[in-house]
């Protein structure tokens, strides 16, 4: 701050709070322990205002604020380029320098325990109940926003419980995932097949998973486009391939639904599901943590 707003600013705060408690004194009147009959001279719509002094809990309140803005002015960075005298911050608190003092502590704190599961295999950690417990606690914070408390997925978001992995489902295959992230990417087909070749495509796709479909699909036909321009990525009977992130289409689990709108819908513009890598924003040890959990979660599917 240059110092003509420095000085702008500590003025006209200071100055503020001068002329408000001179205010507050030069019009305040002798406390009179009765209230006076006498009125303020002024009637609207047959209201009347009393000339009575403030009442004394105002008055101290009025005092208080007075005290607390100073004590505060002092303490806290508020005047200018004044950085403030609160213990145990030597260059003047600020937010971001607060959240670095409680991020260290935090790490202090909890980063022998982080490493310590680091160290462990994912699989191993993912019985630990403590560690599925701060995991339990990261995924709410971090991963809800898309996969659901529940982590059963939504809408374009997989569920993470059951036993249908896009990328594969083994413990370091989903840090894997988690770590660096992933970007599907299902062509659009609109330009290329035209809108008879996607309704029969999307008839056959839905027949893999014994989907009824309506009157007039020729589903030999789609059988033949799928062979043709499919299966590179989903595999030859359409059971996908976790390299590709490409779904198996023979199963009941849908990402996108399994109406035939809603399949055709797929086909004609592609879809491109992302999942942000979260290796810079959570790093490698909290990530790990992530990774049991979400492990967990479908070990436990497992056995129900
Ligand atoms: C380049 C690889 C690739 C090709 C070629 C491809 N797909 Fe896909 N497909 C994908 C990927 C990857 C996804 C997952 C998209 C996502 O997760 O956002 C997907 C998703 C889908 C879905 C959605 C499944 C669901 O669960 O909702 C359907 C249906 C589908 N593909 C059918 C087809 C058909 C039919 C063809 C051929 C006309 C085709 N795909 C060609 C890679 C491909
Ligand atoms: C912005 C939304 C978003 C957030 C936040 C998010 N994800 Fe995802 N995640 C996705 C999408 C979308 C996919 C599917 C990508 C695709 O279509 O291929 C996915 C896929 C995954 C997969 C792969 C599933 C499979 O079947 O192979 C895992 C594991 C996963 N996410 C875990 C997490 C964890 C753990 C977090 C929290 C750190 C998280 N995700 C946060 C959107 C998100």
């Amino acid at each position: 701050m240059t110092s003509f707003w420095n000085w702008y600013v500590t003025i006209l705060s200071l100055g503020t709070i001068v002329a408000l408690t001179w205010l507050l004194l030069a019009t305040r009147k002798g406390q009179r322990p009765d209230t006076t009959d006498q009125t303020m001279g002024h009637t609207f719509d047959g209201i009347q205002e009393y000339d009575n002094p403030l009442p004394k809990w105002w008055f101290m309140l009025f005092i208080g604020t007075v005290v607390f803005a100073l004590g505060y002015l002092v303490l806290y960075p508020g005047l200018g380029n004044w950085k403030g005298v609160l213990p145990g911050y030597e260059e003047g608190w600020t937010g971001v320098n607060q959240w670095k003092k409680e991020m260290a502590r935090a790490d202090e704190q909890y980063g022998p325990l982080y490493a310590k599961y680091a160290a462990m295999p994912v699989a191993e950690v993912a019985k630990d109940e403590q560690a599925l417990k701060m995991g339990a606690r990261l995924f709410a914070s971090n991963c809800s926003v898309c996969h659901g408390s529940d982590a059963k997925g939504a809408y374009g978001f997989p569920n993470l419980t059951d036993h249908d992995w896009l990328y594969g489902g083994e413990a370091d295959t989903i840090k894997t995932t988690i770590m660096g992230g992933r970007q599907a990417a299902m062509p659009a087909w609109k330009d290329i097949l035209g809108e008879e070749g996607i309704k029969n495509v999307a008839g056959y796709v839905r027949s893999l998973s014994g989907l009824k479909n309506p009157e007039g699909i020729d589903l030999a036909v789609g059988q033949k486009t799928f062979a043709t321009n499919c299966a590179v990525c989903h595999g030859p009977e359409g059971k996908g391939v976790q390299a590709m992130g490409a779904p198996n289409l023979t199963d009941r689990t849908w990402l996108y639904g399994s109406g035939f709108a809603q399949v055709q819908q797929t086909l004609r513009y592609g879809r491109n599901g992302k999942m942000p890598a979260q290796k810079d924003m959570l790093g490698n040890d909290k990530v790990h943590l992530l990774a049991a959990y979400v492990y967990s979660l479908s070990q436990k599917a497992a056995q129900q």
